[in-house]
């Protein structure tokens, strides 16, 4: 059954910095497209004529809009309204409700820090705001499980869990809902997805870059709040996920939860944390901070499927390359001879490029019986057109699609498997910006010939 389209949208956090790179952008795309005639209502604490918010929306497209069609800016100009107020005074929502102008299902999105969530979910039940409303939540979560728990507690207190849609942009990406198209759109996959074929998976997500201002918000993160229990735990679940039932929304995503729940909760032993240097001088970060910008964990699914497979997760600020990849190790065939130093695998490159490869051995030329290795590749070549995450994300919202977001027990589910590794679990090693990480990672994946390097 279609859900009805939302008839508004509302954002929180209007003159932050990710409705600056993110969301204008988003909207833009989307008006393009033609599918935001909706009107379109910005709310922040900052004092801004409406004139200087459509500035504001301006700068942030001529900066992160790419190709722009004027015409197309200015009906999404046209379409802009700006509700200036404090969000714990009753008078910003009778505002916002005024904006709204009878519209009976707007999406309101919280583009704000987690802090302030209550609050808002508070403000907009009060004013009838929320009525027939839907709730955008953006990352993080919670903090831990108890955090995110007491999270879903405030919200379900005023908007249904049917009504709430929580971002995880990995979600959103083409090359991550591939991974899903790849498993159950070829047959030939199937009978070597498990245990009996598969020796180990590794996903690697480095960046090259540090956290760029964000030392604050880093500081109460970290890589594994940040990243790991999110983003990779994603991408665990369409790699591991057993085949759902359909193609509707709640089949993927009790997969997806069925997955988190038989992951092993970490332990210390299979965590190591770095820290690279200079960190401690970026602004708002403490000198003695022992905050992770790099984590490294081997992890279990118990499930028939994957019984004894390592998933290795590893994911760092100021690494080498700036790129996330999947290595799916097949186990070695029976015949030594024919594959000695290298076995055959699946990569799978997410980004900055989308790549399938399948590692394979094939005869070297020459008198001799002996192997090399080679890879089949497809290269998803980009045309411009492809949907950024947070245009799919937003617009799946508006239209009631929850197939894409986080639901209650999964957040939870994955909180479980990192809550025991949060803090200061372990101690956190230096690292030189420009490497891999801390040495000390190399143990983790010491018996399935080491961490995976990504080409360049
Ligand atoms: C965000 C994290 O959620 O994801 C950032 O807060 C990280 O620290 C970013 O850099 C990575 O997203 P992407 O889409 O660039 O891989």
């Amino acid at each position: 059954m279609t859900e009805p389209c939302s008839d508004a949208f509302v954002f929180f956090g209007a003159s932050g910095d990710l409705a600056f790179k993110k969301i204008f952008p988003a909207l833009y795309a989307m008006t393009r497209r033609g599918h935001l005639d909706m009107p379109v209502i910005g709310v922040a604490n900052s004092p801004l004529t409406v004139e200087q918010f459509r500035a504001r929306a301006r700068d942030s497209l001529n900066q992160h809009g790419g190709k722009l069609e004027e015409a197309v800016v200015g009906q999404l100009l046209e379409r802009l309204r700006y509700v200036r107020g404090d969000y714990t005074d009753a008078a910003t929502y009778d505002t916002i409700k005024r904006e709204l102008q009878g519209a009976c299902r707007p999406t309101h999105y919280l583009a704000i820090p987690p802090s302030l969530f209550g609050i808002v979910v508070d403000g907009l039940g009060r004013s009838r705001c929320a009525d027939g409303a839907r709730l955008v939540v953006e990352k993080p979560f919670g903090r831990d499980l108890q955090s995110a728990r007491e999270l879903n507690r405030t919200l379900h207190g005023v908007f249904d869990e049917k009504a709430i849609f929580r971002i995880d942009h990995y979600l959103g990406k083409e090359s991550v809902q591939n991974l899903f198209m790849f498993r159950f759109a070829n047959t030939f996959l199937e009978p070597i997805w498990n245990a009996h074929y598969i020796e180990s998976v590794q996903i690697t997500m480095a960046e090259s870059f540090g956290v760029e201002g964000r030392g604050k918000f880093y500081e109460e993160a970290g890589a594994i709040r940040d990243v790991i229990q999110n983003h990779m735990m994603q991408v665990v679940g369409f790699l591991a996920m057993e085949p759902p039932v359909g193609t509707r929304a709640e089949a993927i995503r009790d997969e997806q939860v069925k997955v988190f729940r038989a992951i092993r909760p970490l332990s210390p032993e299979s965590l190591v944390r770095g820290q690279f240097v200079g960190y401690r001088d970026e602004p708002g970060v403490a000198s003695d901070s022992t905050v992770e910008t790099y984590a490294a964990v081997r992890l279990y699914v118990d499930s028939w499927r994957w019984d004894g497979v390592p998933f290795f997760i590893r994911a760092g600020k100021c690494m080498p390359m700036s790129t996330t990849e999947v290595l799916v190790s097949l186990k070695r065939p029976p015949l030594r001879r024919m594959g000695p130093e290298e076995t055959n695998h699946l990569r799978f490159r997410l980004s900055p490029d989308v790549t399938i490869a399948l590692g394979a051995r094939i005869k070297k030329t020459g008198e001799h019986m002996v192997s090399e290795p080679t890879e089949l590749k497809v290269v998803h070549q980009a045309d411009g057109e492809e949907m950024d995450a947070y245009e799919r994300l937003l617009g799946d919202a508006m239209e009631g699609d929850p197939t894409l977001f986080s639901r209650q027990d999964g957040v939870e589910a994955a909180w479980a498997i990192v809550d025991p590794i949060l803090g200061n679990a372990t101690p956190v090693h230096d690292y030189d910006p420009g490497t891999w990480g801390p040495p000390d990672a190399a143990r983790l994946t010491a018996d399935v010939g080491g961490w995976h390097v990504p080409p360049t």
